[in-house]
């Protein structure tokens, strides 16, 4: 028997402190001007303090529980895309199930970077799907700045901090909400973006130097990867949706730069106003982009609702994913 999905509710949190680009002409050579011409983003927010991840993330998660009237000991799974964090374990999960009392939770974190959300869909579906879960409960939380060259113009300019949540659970009324799952993932070209821990060897083996561990990412290769592959991508997930790519409403892509997000548009044939993007405010935050997105424009009232909607994310891997969605009123 087919069991339907119902996306209950979601949520988003991201930190009060803002960096105009303007800000960063301080600290790097650069100017407002080659950062809009170049990306679209005019801000970013970035955690102070000990602010972190974690705290972003419970918050996100309680505005999505909150909507999806669900009660937290009824969550079977929580699931964090959560890919940069100041340390491997415990889990980013774990330590928001303690933090959100979901005593019942079963808890895990996916690294597939900003495609992190879709990827955690895909494995929420198939838990639910397959009768192994009810109720899950999905937090992307990334606090990129902390992993940044803060020297490096060319990539610390187009990071900021945020998170967002997203309740799955069983439909009551029949109607299944996520239409298709694509996941796609291509490690040949895992050099494109790199995030390196310390992974040393024992120092009686052999000594070591200490490396710095940032994001290192080669821009112009995977903004070609992106306009190359992500449309036929989009394409044939949506063919698996059943759906006719005039019958969606609205393309809510990761918030990566302004200029593969119009790419998109045109090639897909999206009227602009359905397509959805806070580049400028909050910059990419990786895996909680495409959920910041979604939740602020169901609450600006950009997206109308009930809708259906692609989402589509991509990241380091490379690692593509993409969801065909029914969005119900009430979920934001
Ligand atoms: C990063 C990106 C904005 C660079 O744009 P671009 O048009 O390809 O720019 P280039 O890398 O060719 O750089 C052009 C020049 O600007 C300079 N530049 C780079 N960053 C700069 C900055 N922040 N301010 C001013 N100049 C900058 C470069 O040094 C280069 O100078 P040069 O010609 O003297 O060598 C663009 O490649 C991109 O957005 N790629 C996708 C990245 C992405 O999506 N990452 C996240 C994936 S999840």
């Amino acid at each position: 028997m087919d069991i339907p999905i119902k996306i209950a509710g979601i949520g988003f949190q991201v930190p009060k402190t803002v960096i105009t680009n303007d800000d960063l002409t301080k600290i790097i050579d650069t100017s407002d001007e080659w950062i809009r011409t170049r990306t679209g983003i005019e801000r970013r927010h970035v955690l102070s303090g000990n602010e972190s991840a974690v705290q972003m993330g419970i918050m996100a998660a309680k505005k999505a529980l909150e909507k999806s009237k669900i009660d937290v000991e009824k969550i079977d799974y929580i699931i964090a895309p959560a890919s940069v964090e100041t340390h491997a374990y415990p889990s980013t999960a774990c330590e928001i199930q303690a933090a959100i009392g979901a005593v019942n939770a079963a808890c895990f974190d996916i690294t597939a970077a900003c495609s992190g959300l879709i990827y955690a869909m895909g494995i929420g579906k198939a838990f639910i799907k397959s009768g192994m879960a009810k109720n899950i409960l999905l937090v992307a939380t990334d606090a990129v700045s902390r992993c940044l060259d803060w020297t490096d113009r060319a990539s610390c300019v187009l990071f900021g901090d945020g998170a967002g949540a997203m309740v799955l659970t069983v439909s009551d009324d029949n109607q299944d909400d996520i239409l298709a799952v694509s996941l796609k993932a291509e490690g040949q070209f895992g050099d494109y973006i790199k995030m390196p821990i310390s992974g040393k060897n024992c120092p009686l083996v052999e000594p070591n130097t200490i490396e710095p561990m940032y994001v290192k990412m080669d821009g112009k290769e995977v903004y070609k990867y992106v306009v190359t592959k992500l449309p036929t991508y989009i394409e044939e997930c949506v063919a698996q949706s059943g759906l006719q790519m005039n019958e969606i409403d609205y393309l809510i892509p990761h918030q990566a730069n302004m200029r593969i997000i119009e790419a998109l548009e045109k090639r897909l044939e999206f009227n602009p106003e359905h397509v959805i993007s806070n580049i400028q405010e909050y910059a990419n935050t990786s895996a909680a982009s495409i959920p910041i997105a979604l939740t602020e424009a169901i609450q600006s009232g950009k997206i109308k609702l009930p809708a259906t909607a692609i989402l589509t994310g991509f990241g380091a891997g490379m690692t593509v994913g993409t969801t065909v969605v029914r969005l119900r009123e009430g979920i934001a």
